[in-house]
């Protein structure tokens, strides 16, 4: 079966961009997107040390652009995962009533190493953010792949 899946971050520039192009290498098949809860860097490519971490384990990001999160999403995708708990509550205070669209956090899916992928923004932490990205995305495919 097709996967619909959203992954959603602060601002669509550095964990939601991973976990998008490590998605769609994985699993080319399915249908992959991400998006911020903020506009604050809408139109954007991914944050540079972000990309080059990536480029450096041949991984590229480089296509995509930050578009803002918004309501329509909750039809076209099936899956939505966000990053962390504030990114998840504010999925959830804009989902409609009766929605029925899956909504976890992406560390839902990882057995335990992390209960959020922190913010490498702030950490700069770009290669154990990309570690736990890989990890949640190998978990994710083991269970519904
Ligand atoms: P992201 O990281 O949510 O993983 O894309 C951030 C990027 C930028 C900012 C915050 C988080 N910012 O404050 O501009």
């Amino acid at each position: 079966m097709t996967q619909r899946i959203l992954f959603v971050c602060l601002g669509n520039i550095c964990r939601s961009p991973s976990a998008h192009a490590v998605l769609r290498t994985l699993r080319p098949d399915w249908q992959i997107d991400s998006a911020g809860t903020s506009d604050w860097h809408v139109g954007e490519a991914p944050y540079a040390p972000m990309q080059a971490a990536a480029r450096a384990r041949g991984l590229g990001m480089d296509d995509l652009r930050a578009r803002q999160f918004e309501a329509a999403d909750f039809d076209r995708f099936d899956l939505i995962l966000a990053m962390d708990a504030d990114n998840l509550m504010r999925l959830q205070s804009m989902r409609p009533e009766g929605d029925k669209t899956q909504v976890h956090l992406f560390t839902d899916f990882a057995d335990g190493p992390a209960d959020h992928v922190p913010d490498p923004y702030y950490t700069r932490d770009f290669d154990g953010c990309l570690d736990l990205v890989e990890t949640c995305a190998k978990g994710l495919i083991a269970r519904i792949g």
